[in-house]
Formats: structure tokens, C-alpha cells, sequence
């Protein structure tokens, strides 16, 4: 069935079926080969040597739509924006490059890979819709370039096998990292109901004094007048013992 499906795909969109899988890359990079948002891929390189004119595009698409990805539509459009990923957009289109950016054969030295997912900057922005944003889930994404010549799609690799991207916290660390933070959380929790409790407590006593004072004194505060009456009598109580004298 599938070799069936891949010798009808080129004749029926015209587009050539390149012999080349995208996949994660062997070589060492920073940051690893996968991270919780982005994964690292080679370059195709020495694959559209054909097509001089075209400018290659990576798509990046859920792995249950890869299949149904329809190479007529075009980068740079709401259909394959990344903004809309991954829903409603099930494939975005970015990484586009000219074939002089992927020379062959790959000189000596050269750490010929693409990093999916490492622009951050324009993550939000809907003019940007090749941005080359943070993966938003742990996937898993099938990749594939394809080469346009214009608006024409003439060549296509294979799509890669599924790439799963790492998720934030392992098991592992959890058992480590994670209890030391819990036991600083549960002191910083701990310190600050207490002086909750402490401020809670004087609140209470203040309101407390200041409503067996209110009920001595007068019944409202907002009149001036009423604040002597309670001044008065309070000076009048204090004077009373000394009286008895
Ligand atoms: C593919 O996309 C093109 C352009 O958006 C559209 O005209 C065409 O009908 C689509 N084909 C399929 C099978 O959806
Ligand atoms: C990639 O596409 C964008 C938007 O279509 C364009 O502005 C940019 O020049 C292209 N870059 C290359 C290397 O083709």
C-alpha cells in the first residue's frame, strides 16, 4: 500500500519523490539533540542538487497529519502558519532556505544541522507565520522538506520517522531536585502563615480596643465633635482614682 501511495504521489502533484529521510542528527550539538521544545535535524545536504533554483522549506507536522499534508499550499499563509499549530494548523511550513545554504559536499568541520523550534521572538506574531517557534507539545512530528521553485512544488523528501520530543520533568529528577524544592517551599509556607497568623492576631486585638472604645465613646467617627466627647471622658476616667486619693 505505502509503496503504492509514494510511486502515485509524484504523478499526480508532479512533484518529484526524493530518496532521503530528514532525520535527528548524530552529531554532537548544545542544548542535545531534543529538548522539552525544540529538536535538532541534519541538513539536507547533497539531496536538491537538481533543483538550483528552488528554495527549500522544512514542514513540520503532527504525526497523524503528515499523511494528509497538501503540498499545493503555500508557506507564508494562514494554512500553514505556525501560529495556528497545532491547531487549526496541523503542518506549518519554515526554515526556508536557498540551496547555496546547504553546500555539498559538506566541507570538512561544517555541524550541518537544523535546530526546530529555536525562534522565540516571533512565537506570537502573526506576520511572521514562517517563524521558526518553540514546539508547543512533546509531538510526536514527522518532518519533510520540500523545494519550491516559486510557488510550484517540484521535489519532496520522505517524511522522517516520528520525532517525540523530551518531557519537562522526568521521574528521576523528581525524586532529587524536586524534594529539595518541596522542603523549601514547605519552609517559606510555613514562616509566612505564621506572620500572617501574627498580623491576623493584632488586627483582631486593634479591632477589639477600638470597638470597646468606639462603644464608650460616641456612636459615629466622622463627625470631629464626637472624637472630643471620647477624649473627654476618657481623660475624665483617668482622672477618677487620682480623685479618690
Ligand atoms: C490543496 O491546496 C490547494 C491550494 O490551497 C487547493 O486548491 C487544493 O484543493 C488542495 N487539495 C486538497 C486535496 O485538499
Ligand atoms: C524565507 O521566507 C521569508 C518569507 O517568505 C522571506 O522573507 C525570506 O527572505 C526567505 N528567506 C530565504 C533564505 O529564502
Amino acid at each position: 500500500m505505502l509503496p503504492l501511495l509514494l510511486l502515485l504521489l509524484p504523478a499526480a502533484h508532479g512533484i518529484a519523490q526524493l530518496d532521503y529521510r530528514p532525520a535527528l542528527t548524530t552529531e554532537p550539538v548544545l542544548e542535545g539533540v531534543r529538548t522539552t521544545s525544540t529538536f535538532v535535524v541534519d541538513q539536507p545536504r547533497c539531496v536538491f542538487q537538481d533543483y538550483g533554483n528552488a528554495v527549500i522549506w522544512l514542514v513540520v507536522a503532527l504525526e497523524q497529519a503528515a499523511s494528509t499534508f497538501n503540498n499545493s499550499q503555500r508557506p507564508g499563509t494562514p494554512e500553514t502558519a505556525f501560529q495556528g499549530f497545532p491547531e487549526p494548523v496541523r503542518a506549518y511550513m519554515t526554515l526556508n532556505a536557498t540551496l547555496g545554504s546547504y553546500p555539498c559536499p559538506k566541507p570538512d568541520g561544517d555541524i550541518a544541522v537544523l535546530r526546530v523550534g529555536s525562534e522565540t521572538s516571533c512565537t506570537g506574531d502573526v506576520t511572521r507565520p514562517t517563524c521558526n517557534g518553540p514546539l508547543p507539545t512533546p509531538g510526536p512530528y514527522r518532518v519533510k522538506f520540500l523545494a519550491l521553485e516559486g510557488s510550484e512544488p517540484v521535489a519532496e523528501t520522505r517524511w522522517s520517522t516520528p520525532i517525540t520530543l523530551i518531557t519537562a520533568k522526568p521521574l528521576s529528577s523528581i525524586s532529587t531536585a524536586g524534594r529539595g524544592h518541596s522542603a523549601d517551599m514547605i519552609a517559606i509556607t510555613t514562616i509566612l502563615s505564621i506572620l500572617l497568623a501574627i498580623l491576623l492576631a493584632g488586627l483582631v486585638a486593634m479591632l477589639f480596643f477600638w470597638g470597646s472604645d468606639s462603644c464608650g465613646g460616641s456612636s459615629t467617627f466622622s463627625k470631629p465633635e464626637s472624637v472630643t466627647v471620647r477624649r473627654y471622658n476618657t481623660h475624665h476616667v483617668y482622672d477618677q482614682p487620682a480623685a479618690r486619693l
